[in-house]
């Protein structure tokens, strides 16, 4: 897959220098050591996790600049979250505050481009904004269409508006929602897009881009992607390469969970299929993947699947764990 994959095992208290209002129920924190030395490099599209409590991991994308290398800032919008990951941080990350930090890592990378179409909805303008200044410096070809509830909801427009009329500001209480038949109906040559967002932004833009060459979407889910159709789970045998072990899957557990409880060091977030963690190299096995991770040619791949979620067809699971 194309996973770049920067420092994984990087995790520390980092402080809060910094919490500020950005729009209706968003705050942008700043992050830095205590020490203020600097922090592991990133790239765009990178997100890290924040550790809010027992069971409760966050992943927020780094939205500053990779040039800042003793800080990070990250946007976190205000949702009726089930177990209050971003109630937490409204209400407990205050400038000075303390918080758990693990990454970054990045499932969602820029591939060089002479041209990208940019699509955001809501939050999702955060991993946008490193990657618009990288493709502005690169002198690529780009634009943005930044979708909200209304320009109150929506962070950054003061950042945006320094580029002009490369960006367009669709606030839906004045202007409606994207026209995604007319942004997407024709695939643009040599053209990349990327979209973050609400899932059902992302399963629309999905669809329209169903037409366009293979790899032209990029996009990033922080929720699971729907189920649709998935087989039905059911028990398989677990073989870890490296490990010497030969396991079973039961139906009721996740792949994960059977490695856990077996002493084998796997490494899990959201624990759900959308942060790519817990992501493991297959040696062999027919992958049910489940995740929202992999793009669909990595998936084919059968290279790496997301150990939390995705099960096997097959009677046998090979890892290299
Ligand atoms: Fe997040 Fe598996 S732990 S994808």
């Amino acid at each position: 897959m194309t996973t770049q994959p920067i420092v994984r095992e990087f995790e520390a208290d980092l402080r809060v220098v910094s919490a500020v209002e950005a729009a209706t129920d968003v705050v942008t924190l700043t992050l830095a050591a205590a020490d203020g030395s600097a922090l592991p490099p990133w790239t765009p599209g990178a997100h890290i996790d924040l550790v809010l409590g027992d069971d409760l991991v966050r992943q927020y994308s780094l939205c500053g600049s990779p040039a800042d290398a003793d800080r990070w800032r990250i946007g976190v919008l205000r949702t009726p979250d089930s177990r209050g990951g971003s109630k937490a941080v409204h209400a407990e990350l205050g400038e000075g505050a303390t918080v758990r930090v693990r990454g970054p890592r990045n499932h969602f990378p820029m591939v060089a481009s002479p041209r990208y179409l940019f699509l955001a909805g809501g939050i999702g303008i955060t991993p946008m904004l490193p990657m618009i200044a990288e493709a502005e410096a690169s002198g690529a070809d780009w634009r943005l269409v930044y979708g909200g509830r209304s320009r109150a909801s929506m962070a950054f427009l003061d950042e945006l508006a320094a580029y002009g009329d490369r960006v367009t500001l669709l606030p839906q209480d004045e202007a409606g929602l994207p026209d995604l038949d007319a942004l997407l109906g024709v695939p643009q040559p040599d053209t990349l897009v990327y979209t973050c967002g609400p899932s059902g932004l992302l399963d629309a833009v999905e669809a329209r881009c169903s037409s366009w060459p293979a790899g032209s979407l990029h996009l990033e889910r922080f929720a699971p992607r729907a189920a649709s159709g998935e087989d039905e789970d059911t028990a398989f045998e677990l073989v870890l390469q490296r490990s010497g072990l030969t396991l079973t899957v039961p139906a009721d557990r996740s792949v994960f969970e059977v490695c856990k409880a077996a002493g084998v060091s796997v490494v899990g977030s959201c624990l759900e299929g959308v942060c790519g963690t817990c992501e493991t190299e297959v040696v062999d096995g027919d992958v049910d993947h489940r995740d929202s991770v992999l793009n669909e040619e990595e998936k084919e791949s059968n290279e790496f699947m997301m150990i939390c979620v995705s099960r096997c067809r097959s009677d046998r699971l090979t890892l290299d764990l």
